[in-house]
């Protein structure tokens, strides 16, 4: 089986609106000979979508938001709705950042909801999942990563699995330098895949690609890129350099 590769950068509370234009053009110039071979996203504070999706016509780069309320309209101050990220011009959309989860009540549950929205809306949604190190020195990466599975995916079918990426990214591996081996990342993606078969059959499990995310950048992704099970890649601050985003997404290309 074999999956297109999905480079998806993870901008977060970093680069101001009139800096957007210029770090979309620097990637999509950096990486214009790989757009056929890997499908590469920029996914933007919300504030910066317009921009985004302005310098982003006509290139191969997609563009998308950081989080999505499951809601259409209404009183949730703060929040933007799939309907509202689908009108702006983005395709993908990331659900269940750890950042979130840490920091802004993020559940197992709300994500579920986020990403069911999500695929509603026809968004490609990328739901992130991953272990603490605290879980993980505990022995419960399994039984974590089986849950915020089976909660997070409750009620998405087969078909919608057509617009679902799951991003692995190990909680002790984000923005610490610190990443996760090649071998121990693969182990993980393959029990997510295997999870996945027990949920959507394991034909769909197959067609499902899964990101790693956790200081990738281009001297360590070939290497992660070579496994099996690791389809992508969910960057955070090798995303805000056009030339290290680049690197990543040519080791994406030749993987
Ligand atoms: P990092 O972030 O690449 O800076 O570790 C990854 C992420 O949080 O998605």
């Amino acid at each position: 089986m074999s999956r297109k590769k999905i480079i998806a950068g993870n901008w977060k509370m970093n680069v101001k609106p009139s800096e957007t234009a210029a770090l979309i053009k620097a990637v999509a110039e950096a990486t214009a000979e790989y757009g056929d071979k890997v499908e590469i996203v920029c996914c933007t504070p919300a504030i910066d979508v317009p921009a985004a999706v302005d310098a982003a016509a006509g290139t191969k780069v997609g563009v998308g938001t950081e989080n999505c309320h499951w809601k259409e309209s209404g009183a949730y101050t703060g929040e933007i709705s799939t309907g509202m990220i689908v009108d702006a011009g983005c395709h993908y959309v990331i659900t269940g950042h750890s950042e979130r989860r840490q920091y802004f009540g993020e559940t197992d549950e709300t994500v579920n909801l986020r990403t069911r929205a999500a695929i509603a809306a026809g968004l490609t949604v990328m739901m992130c999942i991953g272990e603490t190190l605290e879980e993980r020195d505990a022995g419960k990466l399994e039984e974590v990563i089986v849950r915020q599975m089976n909660v997070g995916l409750k009620d998405v079918t087969a078909a919608d699995c057509a617009k679902l990426v799951i991003a692995y990214e190990p909680v002790w591996a984000i923005g610490t330098g610190r990443t996760a081996t090649p071998d121990q990342a693969q182990e993980v993606h393959a029990l997510i895949r295997a999870t996945l078969a027990k949920l959507v059959g394991e034909e769909t499990a197959q067609t499902v690609r899964i990101q790693y995310g956790g200081s990738m950048k281009p001297g360590n992704a070939a290497e992660l890129l070579a496994k099996p099970d690791i389809d992508g890649g969910l960057i955070g601050g090798a995303a805000l350099k056009a030339a290290d985003f680049a690197g990543i997404i040519a080791a994406a290309a030749n993987a």
